[in-house]
């Protein structure tokens, strides 16, 4: 199989007995979140990496740090294991230093950011998200949009935090997609809520007949086509702007693909969405689902658990990292056969789903 980026694997495992340690790292897990966001923040991470090693006097000054505040996030960072101590002083763990050589590093970092300035304070209303089965975390985010993508564009410092997130998180693993959705030949391929068309310019990068439209909402069409542009491919990826729910989808599309975007609404929403598609599409045409999915038994991974509390209490009234078999449920309901797992295996729980209309 070819070397994609998702390459940091997390063995996945049964969950294990809960001792004390590990319901202690639960029960302050918000707080061991922000040392690693106050790591990337404050530069401590990629000031490390360049110098290898530095005492702690070093890394306050150079951070601009009082004592007191320097000794807290070096305490934190070095029993969380993202530092080590060597010789009186500190040096990055060895995964951090790998995952930077790499450039992994950069898209972490940008998860980071993304959990740190949007998804953070909107989890405070998980409970309450829970019992109204309602997204109540969007009242954190600032705006009168119906759901955070509507709201994103009245804030703008977040948007970028977003989409430079949302670019990362799908370039964890779309080299899969890739590899397993092209060549298509000169085909057609119609990108569904195509966020800043990372997706579709990975897809048309690596088959250069393959032409892509992006249906994106108007406040971030220009967003994908400024991307578009930037990746000299504006003459084979346009983008429609206008709302997928409210419109038919076009024809003339061999493949339509669902990228992130089936994790946030209702399976019932999910089902309609694919009904649109079976019916966009000719006989033999594809369908691509492209997100994080949960196992069947409903106990993991840990991964999709924990981002479901996202998907609970923000971007919509719906949604989750729903199952594997949900997903072909919600295929199979709206018309779809030949379904076929292909899942990325990496530290995330991305998977992909392709299933053809008879
Ligand atoms: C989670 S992001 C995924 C973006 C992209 N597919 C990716 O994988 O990186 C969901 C995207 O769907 C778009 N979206 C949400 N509702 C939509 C609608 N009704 N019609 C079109 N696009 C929509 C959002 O603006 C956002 O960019």
């Amino acid at each position: 199989m070819a070397d994609h980026t998702n390459q940091t694997q997390l063995a996945e495992t049964e969950p294990t007995p809960l001792d004390m340690p590990s319901l202690a790292r639960v029960l302050f897990g918000h707080a061991a979140f922000q040392y690693l966001h106050a790591a990337c923040e404050l530069g401590l991470v990629r000031m490390l990496a360049e110098h290898g090693e530095l005492d702690k006097h070093e890394i306050a000054k150079r951070l601009g740090l009082q004592e007191r505040a320097n000794d807290i996030l070096l305490l934190g960072c070095t029993s969380l294991g993202l530092l080590v101590r060597a010789d009186g002083g500190y040096r990055l763990a060895d995964l951090l230093t790998t995952l930077i050589g790499s450039g992994e590093w950069d898209r972490i970092e940008a998860t980071v950011a993304f959990e740190g300035h949007i998804v953070y304070e909107g989890q405070t209303d998980f409970t309450e998200s829970l019992r109204t089965n309602s997204n109540a975390g969007l009242r954190r985010i600032r705006g009168s949009g119906h759901n955070l993508y509507q709201r994103l564009s009245e804030n703008p410092s977040l948007e970028q935090v977003f989409y430079t997130y949302m670019k990362s998180w799908s370039e964890l693993a779309n080299g899969h997609l890739v590899e397993h959705v092209t060549p298509l030949g000169s085909g057609r391929l119609l990108d569904c809520g195509g966020g800043n068309a990372v997706n579709a310019i990975a897809l048309a990068g690596a088959d250069p007949d393959l032409r892509v439209t992006v249906i994106e909402i108007p406040q971030s069409k220009e967003i994908a086509e400024r991307e578009i542009r930037e990746a000299g491919l504006a003459d084979r990826i346009s983008v429609i702007g206008g709302d997928m729910y409210s419109e038919e989808f076009p024809e003339g599309y061999d493949t339509i693909l669902f990228a992130h975007q089936l994790v946030i609404w209702t399976l019932e929403e999910n089902t309609e969405l694919l009904r649109k598609a079976y019916r966009a599409l000719p006989s033999g045409g594809r369908v691509v689902v492209f997100n994080s999915m949960s196992n069947d038994e409903g106990d993991g991974p840990v991964v999709a658990a924990l981002d479901s509390v996202y998907f609970a209490a923000l971007p919509e009234e719906g949604g989750m990292i729903y199952s594997w078999r949900q997903h072909e449920e919600c295929l199979g309901a709206a018309g779809f056969t030949d379904v076929r797992r292909i899942p990325c295996h990496g530290w995330t729980p991305h998977g992909i789903i392709v299933a053809s209309k008879p």
